[in-house]
């Protein structure tokens, strides 16, 4: 799918928690381009950066950003009050790296925001949410491909704060009819992901290459995931808002395709012109073994997810960083 056959969201009002973060950017630039009227960022800039949301910022009349913390139940209040939005997209969280520092924080952040905004919605404060989980909620497969069903077997704290919230949203769909589509992406990557502290796989291998340094593998490099562009993921995301069948429902959002951490690095390699040394190193305390996700519940709902191949979103997410570097 292209961006010009994206649901067409003229009109709308948004607010997007976690908007100034990798995926919420991108989803602020492609709501604000598909038509919305407003589209509120809400973002406490744990990771967060200013230059994601620089572009959005410049549409001064449609987007307005909130420095404050999803947490905060009067925080929240005060912002769908000023708002009055349509529509929630929830992807506020803090990294699953974050996890292995402050357990308990990781965790309780993912719920706390989820039963602030399904009480919102419960008191017609606004109309509908899209709550962004994560496949992490499922651990390490115990059968491929992962579909809906497959039992949560969260492997951390953060994935168990996920899961937890994605229960609690069922749980207030069954006792109150709201209107809540869940959505588990599966591991994204492109241009905008977190390089720093907490990063994650692709984004980190590019920058230790850029910088001069070999790449690592922590374990063996077998683990595999399923990556998705994550253009790919906003497009699934702003189809399953507009979807009236999607009400209630859990869905993953994914490519289909199993792919290593060592072909990942491999690939960022073959991109980045790397021929040299990979820097082995011991495995994760915490880390899922595969994952493969099933898209044919997503599919009937909303047709073609994650067409971007891994080589033509790799080359793309490299150019990225390599035009960033020369800025
Ligand atoms: N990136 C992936 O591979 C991936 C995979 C599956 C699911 N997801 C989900 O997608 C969503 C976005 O992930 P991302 O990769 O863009 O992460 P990110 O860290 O780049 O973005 C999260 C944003 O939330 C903000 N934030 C954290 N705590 C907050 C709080 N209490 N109040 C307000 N803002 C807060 C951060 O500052 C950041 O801008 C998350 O919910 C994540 O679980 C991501």
């Amino acid at each position: 799918m292209t961006a010009s056959e994206r649901p067409d969201f003229s009109g709308k009002r948004a607010v997007v928690t976690g908007g100034a973060g990798f995926v919420g950017s991108h989803l602020v630039d492609a709501l604000l381009a598909a038509g919305c009227a407003r589209v509120a960022v809400v973002d406490n800039f744990f990771l967060g950066k200013m230059e994601n949301i620089d572009q959005a910022a410049e549409q001064q009349d449609r987007f307005h950003l909130y420095r404050e913390d999803a947490g905060e139940r009067t925080a929240m209040e005060a912002v769908i009050g000023a708002e009055k939005p349509d529509i929630v997209f929830n992807l506020a969280t803090k990294a699953l790296l974050y996890s292995f520092f402050n357990p308990a924080g990781a965790c309780s952040v993912n719920l706390d925001i989820a039963l602030i905004l399904a009480d919102l919605l419960r008191g017609g404060a606004y109309d509908r949410l899209v709550h962004v989980s994560t496949s992490e909620v499922y651990g390490s497969a115990v059968r491929t491909p992962m579909d809906e069903d497959h039992p949560m077997l969260a492997e951390t704290t953060y994935a168990a704060g996920k899961a937890a919230a994605d229960l609690a949203l069922a749980s207030y769909v069954n006792q109150y009819d709201i209107n809540v589509t869940t959505v588990r992406p599966f591991n994204n990557y492109g241009p905008r992901q977190n390089d720093g502290a907490l990063a994650a796989i692709v984004p980190l291998t590019i920058k230790r290459i850029l910088n001069g340094d070999k790449p690592v593998i922590q374990g063996d490099g077998l683990q595999t995931r399923d990556f998705v562009y994550v253009q790919d993921t906003v497009d699934g995301l702003m189809r399953f808002a507009k979807c009236d069948d999607a009400r209630g429902g859990v869905f993953n959002l994914a490519s289909g395709r199993e792919t290593t951490i060592k072909a990942i690095v491999e690939g960022v390699s073959e991109a980045l012109g790397y021929d040299g040394e990979i820097d082995w190193q011991p495995g994760r305390t915490a880390d899922v073994r595969r994952h493969l996700a099933g898209v044919d519940k997503a599919k009937a709902l909303i047709g073609d997810v994650a067409p971007t191949g891994l080589e033509d979103g790799l080359s793309k997410t490299v150019e990225w960083y390599r035009s960033r570097n020369r800025r």
